[in-house]
């Protein structure tokens, strides 16, 4: 029962170019109650075929398409999405208060029309993971610190009611400490100790992450690339369970 609440915060990020890899590694991780992560690789490819046939098999889903348009059109996105019955989808907090504020409107757009398959938790993403400093200040052209990005983003979301970011790990406490507790983090850029960083600037271990307050930690390349993808899951769940407590931000619906 513990495994299954543990497993329930371990996203696993599904980036493969058709259904027919996915299916490979949904084979390979048969049995561990995970949450199935489709990013934009996946979906363009598969589309909304392959969320009907994950939450045939009982997984919740975050669809990772990081939308980022105007409001009308992210409110349209997110009637869609709503429709699909993900379990959680995000937009990007650079989009600003009105478009975030649009994606909830989004939603209830879908339940008040009846095509609602879910109430999903809606979350934006602050700064990307393989964002550094540099990247930050001379290409994008934002000022101050990544963590004072975050922490600006983070704050946004929250006004416009979204429930809560993806951010680094490094990243958690800060937020907790700005927004609150029960305000979820989603936190990628999770490598075992040992592990190839990729392209991964701010990483924290699954242990560190949990310890720093995480409540859901999303892993790719390191399960999906692994020689034995069910071995490198298991043992990131073992990790996450000898971590300590699992925080329960929102009863999952
Ligand atoms: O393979 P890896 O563990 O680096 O995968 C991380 C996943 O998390 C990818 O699907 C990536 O798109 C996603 N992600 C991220 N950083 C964010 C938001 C999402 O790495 N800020």
């Amino acid at each position: 029962m513990y495994m299954e609440t543990v497993a329930g915060r371990l996203m696993v990020a599904l980036d493969y170019p058709d259904a027919r890899s996915a299916e490979s590694l949904l084979d390979e991780l048969k049995g561990i109650p995970c949450y199935m992560k489709v990013g934009m690789e996946l979906f363009y490819a598969a589309g909304p075929a392959f969320i009907e046939r994950l939450k045939r098999d009982g997984y919740k889903v975050f669809l990772d398409l990081k939308m980022h348009d105007i409001p009308n059109t992210v409110r349209g996105g997110a009637r869609s999405i709503t429709g699909m019955g993900v379990d959680m989808f995000n937009v990007h907090a650079a989009g600003g208060v009105k478009m975030m504020e649009a994606a909830l409107s989004g939603v209830k757009d879908a339940q008040q029309a009846g095509t609602a398959q879910s109430d999903p938790i809606v979350i934006a993403v602050t700064q990307l993971t393989s964002t550094d400093q540099t990247v930050l200040n001379e290409e994008i052209g934002i000022a101050g610190t990544v963590e004072e990005a975050v922490l600006r983003y983070a704050r946004i979301a929250q006004t416009a009611g979204l429930h809560g970011v993806v951010a680094s790990p490094l990243e958690v406490r800060l937020i907790k400490e700005a927004c609150g507790e029960p305000f979820i983090t989603v936190t990628p850029g999770i490598r075992p100790a040992g592990a190839d960083s990729h392209d991964q600037s701010r990483v924290l271990t699954p242990g560190e992450a949990i310890r720093q307050g995480s409540d859901y930690i999303v892993v790719g390349r390191p399960i999906t690339k692994a020689s034995s993808p069910r071995q490198a899951a298991e043992a990131i769940l073992l990790e996450m369970a000898r971590a300590g407590t699992i925080h329960d931000p929102k009863p999952c619906t």
